[in-house]
């Protein structure tokens, strides 16, 4: 390998022109899916403090934030559910009428082509806040995962495209599976939130969902941060129960991990751009402490370059405009 002075890398680096040749990494609108917060009620906007630009929607608010959407050229969206009530075992999550049932026929009918994703997890419809189902103050895994594939089947039968596990339930891909197969719903896939860590950055998030657990936290089923292997031992558990793209959350402090899963796994790799991640650059820019669409657009292509085939990020709109 030749060095200095023969070689000198700056060569390439002098003009935009070249500089956008070599460029490694792009991002394009079509890389994203957009998540969406929907409630009940008509004429409800509400803003999530610590996401600006980011609502919860009423079904007849949501329908022109989908027109735009669609009109950027974002292939998908990840709808989110604010039940009307909560309670012990979560049951909007896996009511035919729920709100996420009625969001997916609302937007299926007026954008078709709109690859409608849908989270499956009890934590915005249970009183205490746990992604499953509580037995003598424990998360209760086996008992949570009758619910988890009653929820996914439920949003497949209202028309959901894909369905996305969260609750990091043991075995949760596996029940979906033979939930969704048993009702001849085949040919829908998985996308499973499969390295979920016990992050502080989804605090946002709860704030949106209003989805803080009422006691303990998420570290008996979440993945403990400083861990690597464990993720990777988890995707190759998902994918072996049928997982159709699996999942690395959050992105941003876990860019080994989707780049280890990305090398490791031919399955295609989701990210999750979480919402603490949204609102630190979006704080940092309202006081005009970073430039927060190029500091944007640095993360994207990071995660990007990591090794993220999907990223799924409240970004999504910005970044859309920027690149058109
Ligand atoms: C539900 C779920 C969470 C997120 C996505 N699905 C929250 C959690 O585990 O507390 C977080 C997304 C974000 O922070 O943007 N289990």
């Amino acid at each position: 390998m030749s060095s200095f002075p023969s070689m000198r890398p700056r060569r390439l680096r002098g003009v935009p022109i070249l500089r956008e040749m070599v460029q490694e990494t792009r991002l394009s609108a079509r890389d994203f899916v957009y998540p969406l917060f929907v409630t009940h009620g008509r004429n409800v906007q509400v803003e999530i403090a610590p996401m600006p630009g980011i609502y919860q929607l009423s079904l007849d608010r949501l329908l022109p934030e989908i027109a735009t959407v669609v009109d950027l050229g974002i292939p998908a969206v990840l709808l989110f559910g604010i039940p009307r009530s909560k309670d012990a075992e979560g049951s909007e999550a896996y009511d035919a009428n729920g709100i996420i049932q009625e969001a997916v026929r609302v937007i299926k009918q007026a954008a078709p082509e709109l690859l409608v994703i849908t989270d499956v997890c009890l934590c915005d419809y249970t009183d205490h806040g746990h992604c499953g189902i509580i037995n003598d103050g424990a998360v209760d895994n086996d008992r949570s995962l009758d619910l988890l594939a009653r929820t996914a089947l439920c949003q497949a039968e209202a028309g959901s495209d894909m369905v996305a596990p969260s609750a990091m339930m043991d075995g949760q891909v596996a029940a979906i599976r033979s939930a969704l197969d048993g009702a001849s719903y085949t040919d829908t896939p998985i996308m499973s939130y499969s390295a979920k860590y016990a992050s502080a950055f989804y605090g946002p998030f709860r704030v949106a969902a209003g989805s803080t657990p009422g006691f303990g936290d998420r570290k008996g089923y979440q993945i403990d941060p400083p861990n690597g292997n464990e993720a990777l031992r988890e995707i190759e558990m998902d994918i072996a129960e049928g997982a159709d793209i699996v999942m690395v959350k959050p992105a941003l402090a876990y860019l080994d991990v989707i780049s280890r899963a990305k090398q490791a796994f031919t399955t295609p790799v989701a990210a999750y751009n979480v919402s603490g991640e949204y609102a630190m650059v979006k704080a940092a820019s309202q006081n005009e402490w970073i430039d927060g669409k190029r500091a944007t657009i640095e993360i994207l292509t990071a995660i990007k370059r990591a090794g993220a085939d999907l990223i799924i990020s409240y970004h999504s709109k910005d970044i859309a405009e920027w690149l058109s």
